[in-house]
C-alpha cells in the first residue's frame, strides 16, 4: 500500500463534491485518486475541477483499478449494499454513506462479506467522530447531569424537489433514512445501549410516497429518546439530554460547522433561567476529515475500522422497527436479523 490510502469515489454525488473529497485530501492518511460516474464526461469534469488524477465512465471500471485501495460510496440509498458488496468482492475496503442499507437484514449481508473478502466496510457516521459527541459521552459517563432520564431531538430541512434522491421512494428516499438515522445513532451512542422497543408515527408525502415527517420514541429500558425529523420544515437541528441533576444541549448536533467552534450548553438546573449554565466550546474541526482519516489509518495499520459494521446493522434494526411501528400503530420490538 502507498504512503496514503488511495481512494476511489463512486458517482459524482453533490455531497462527495462539497463535503468529502476536499476533507479526505486534507487529512494525513488518504488521497482521492479516482472518481467514477455513469457518464465519463461528468467524471472527467469533476476530476478536473477537484484535481483528481483519474476519471472513469463506470463504477465497475474504477473497481477494477488495482491502484485503488478503498472506495467511498455516496450512491442513492438502494445502492449502498449492492455496490459496496461489488467493491468488496473487487478487493476494495468501503466507506459507505448512511443509511448503510435499506434494512437490518440487508446490512447484515455486509458482515458475511467482510469475512468472505477480508475487506472492511464502515458506515459514514461522521458525527460519531466529532469531539462534541465524544465530550457529551464523557459528560454523561462522568455523571455530570446525573442519570439520563430522557433525550429529545429534532432534525429538519425543506426539500420538495421531485428530482432529489430524498424524494424518490423507490431508491430509498424519505426523512427517516436520510436524517432520522442521526438521532438514532447519537441516542444509542450516549445511552451505550440498544432500545428494546420503539413507537412511531409517519406523515407520507402524497405525491412522492416518502416520509416527510416522522416522530419516534426509542425505549432504552424506561428512558425515552424521542425525536422528530422532517424534510418539509425550516432547517433546524438540536439534541437535548435531560438528567436527574441537569441537562446538556448540543446546539448543532449533526452538521457541525467548520468555520467556528461548536457549543454544548450544560445546565446544572439550579433554576429555570439558565443561571447554572456552562457553555463548552469545542474547537473547530472537520468531522469528515476525522472520519475518513480514522478509517484510512485503521486500514493502513491492519486494524478493525473504528465503527464496526455490526453497529450499522443495529442502527438499521431500529429504523426497521420504526417503520413497522408506524404501520402497526403499536410499540414494536427492535429485532436484530
Ligand atoms: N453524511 C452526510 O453528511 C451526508 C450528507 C449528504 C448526503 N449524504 C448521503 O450521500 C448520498 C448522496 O447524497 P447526495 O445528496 O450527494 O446525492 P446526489 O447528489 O443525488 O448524488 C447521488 C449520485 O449517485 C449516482 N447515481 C447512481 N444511480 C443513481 C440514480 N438511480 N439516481 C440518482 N443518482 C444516481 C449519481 O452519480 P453519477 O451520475 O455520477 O453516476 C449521483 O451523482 C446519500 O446516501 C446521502 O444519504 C450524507
Amino acid at each position: 500500500m502507498a504512503d496514503r490510502l488511495r481512494w476511489g469515489i463512486l458517482g459524482t454525488a453533490r455531497h462527495a463534491q462539497s463535503s468529502m473529497i476536499g476533507p479526505i485530501n486534507a487529512g494525513s492518511h488518504g488521497v482521492v485518486h479516482a472518481i467514477a460516474s455513469r457518464s465519463l464526461d461528468k467524471a472527467q469534469n469533476v476530476a478536473r475541477r477537484l484535481g483528481i488524477p483519474k476519471a472513469y465512465g463506470s463504477y465497475e471500471a474504477l473497481l477494477s483499478d488495482p491502484e485503488i485501495d478503498a472506495v467511498y460510496n455516496p450512491l442513492p440509498n438502494h445502492l449502498h449494499v449492492p455496490v459496496s458488496l461489488q467493491a468488496m468482492e473487487a478487493g476494495k475496503h468501503v466507506l459507505c454513506e448512511k443509511p448503510i442499507a435499506m434494512s437490518a437484514a440487508e446490512a447484515s449481508t455486509l458482515i458475511d462479506a467482510q469475512r468472505r473478502t477480508e475487506r472492511q466496510v464502515m458506515e459514514c457516521f461522521m458525527v460519531r467522530f466529532h469531539p462534541q459527541w465524544l465530550t457529551v459521552v464523557d459528560l454523561v459517563q462522568s455523571g455530570r447531569i446525573g442519570v439520563v432520564q430522557a433525550i429529545h431531538g429534532y432534525f429538519a430541512y425543506f426539500n420538495d424537489d421531485p428530482d432529489n434522491i430524498r424524494n424518490k421512494a423507490d431508491i430509498g428516499g424519505g426523512g427517516l433514512y436520510d436524517i432520522g438515522v442521526y438521532p438514532v445513532t447519537t441516542s444509542r451512542l450516549v445511552m451505550a445501549a440498544e432500545p428494546s422497543r420503539v413507537s412511531a408515527t409517519l406523515v407520507r408525502d402524497p405525491t412522492f410516497g416518502t416520509d416527510r415527517m416522522a416522530a419516534a420514541i426509542l425505549d432504552f429500558d424506561g428512558v425515552p429518546a424521542t425525536f422528530s425529523c422532517s424534510t418539509r420544515s425550516a432547517p433546524a437541528q438540536r439534541m437535548q439530554l435531560f438528567g436527574t441533576r441537569g441537562s446538556i444541549t448540543v446546539e448543532i448536533p449533526f452538521n457541525a460547522p467548520t468555520d467556528r467552534p461548536t457549543r454544548l450548553v450544560v445546565d446544572d438546573a439550579r433554576d429555570l433561567f439558565g443561571s447554572g449554565q456552562e457553555v463548552i466550546e469545542i474547537p473547530t474541526v472537520n468531522q469528515y476529515t476525522l472520519m475518513a482519516d480514522a478509517f484510512a489509518a485503521a486500514i493502513q495499520q491492519g486494524l478493525p475500522v473504528p465503527l464496526p459494521i455490526t453497529d450499522g446493522v443495529a442502527n438499521m434494526a431500529v429504523i426497521d422497527a420504526l417503520f413497522r411501528a408506524a404501520d402497526s400503530g403499536r410499540w414494536e420490538l427492535v429485532r436484530m436479523p
